[in-house]
């Protein structure tokens, strides 16, 4: 670990006994359904980054942009001294763009990841090119109660949630993440980007690529499950499907059954029938008033807004009020 570097908590990631148990209640309920996070194992993550680059998957090179042209007036929102709390860190991409426009001396850095190894050497890359900068990861689930390092005295807490990941929750689960991080955020803020609500052509093509990226990413939940679970069911059994469900504003992405078939996972059978789905993913679209006034709900006033020409995605700064 470099020096700057200060390793807090760490945890294991989820493993195959709590996938195995996820997995057996995902095919037990109905209609059948898994969390997303179990695309992003190595195999997955990579495809992911594929995923980013894509022509069709607009969100990411929209959002970098917005990042690359307004940094310095999103970092002026924050204030002068910022402990920077990036929720669901990663690869550290993105907040190099905001931390390029910050002093280096007046920001504490704190990633959050509940992947120890992959957030430690992202933050070995990070302190290796910016020397000098105060970096504290935790390894946590940020969705559920966990403590941060205390905030530096003369510091404001400012949370980055990047990507539009909070639209892979249900709106529960959102809006419980909004009313944690108003909490812990208070009195600062939180820097947040959001896909907007578009034709639906455009949000088609960014789930259905050409090249089948997206295709890969989703049926290797499947395939980890025959590797890592020793899951049987045919060969090419299931295809990718993903749509628009303009009822619920989301994309919606699911595995279906090709044919009539049977899963086998750990002395237990599952049946799909012919057209069956295995629900993967929902990916939620905004409107920037709609996700405002949720955020507004959950403790947030409504700040700056930046978003591209198109109005595809947005960039949201959200006032966190002080502690009763
Ligand atoms: C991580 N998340 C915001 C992506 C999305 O667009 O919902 C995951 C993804 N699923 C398919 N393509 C990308």
């Amino acid at each position: 670990m470099k020096p700057g570097i200060e390793w807090r908590q760490p945890r294991a990631s989820a493993d195959s006994e709590q996938f195995a148990a996820d997995l057996h209640a995902a095919l037990s309920r109905s209609p059948k359904a898994i969390s997303p996070k179990y695309f992003y194992d190595e195999a997955g993550s990579q495809l992911f980054e594929r995923i980013c680059e894509l022509p069709e998957y607009y969100p990411t090179r929209t959002e970098l942009a917005l990042l690359q042209t307004h940094a310095a007036d999103m970092a002026a929102q924050m204030g002068a001294q910022v402990q920077l709390v990036e929720y669901g860190a990663g690869a550290l991409r993105k907040v190099r763009l905001l931390l390029d426009a910050i002093p280096r001396d007046s920001v504490q850095f704190v990633p959050v990841d509940i992947s120890g190894p992959h957030l430690l050497a992202a933050c070995d890359g990070l302190a290796g090119d910016y020397p000098g900068l105060a970096i504290q990861p935790l390894v946590a689930d940020f969705t559920r109660p966990h403590t941060l390092p205390p905030c530096p005295d003369g510091s404001r807490r400012v949370g980055f949630f990047p990507g539009s990941s909070i639209g892979n929750f249900t709106p529960a689960e959102a809006d419980a993440f909004l009313r944690l991080a108003a909490g812990e955020l208070a009195g600062g803020g939180l820097l947040i980007g959001i896909d907007l609500e578009k034709d639906h052509d455009t949000l088609h093509a960014a789930y259905n690529d050409a090249a089948g990226v997206t295709a890969a990413f989703n049926l290797n939940v499947l395939d980890r499950a025959r590797k890592e679970l020793d899951a049987q069911f045919p060969q090419d059994g299931f295809e990718h499907l993903a749509f628009y469900n303009p009822a619920y504003r989301r994309i919606e992405m699911h595995l279906r059954a090709r044919q009539a078939l049977e899963l086998a996972l750990g002395g237990e059978v599952y049946t799909f029938h012919e057209g069956e789905t295995l629900h993967t993913e929902h990916s939620h679209k905004y409107t920037v008033s709609g996700f405002q006034a949720m955020a507004a709900r959950a403790g947030f006033k409504p700040g700056k807004v930046w978003t591209d020409a198109n109005g595809w995605f947005a960039v949201l700064w959200l006032e966190a009020g002080q502690h009763e």
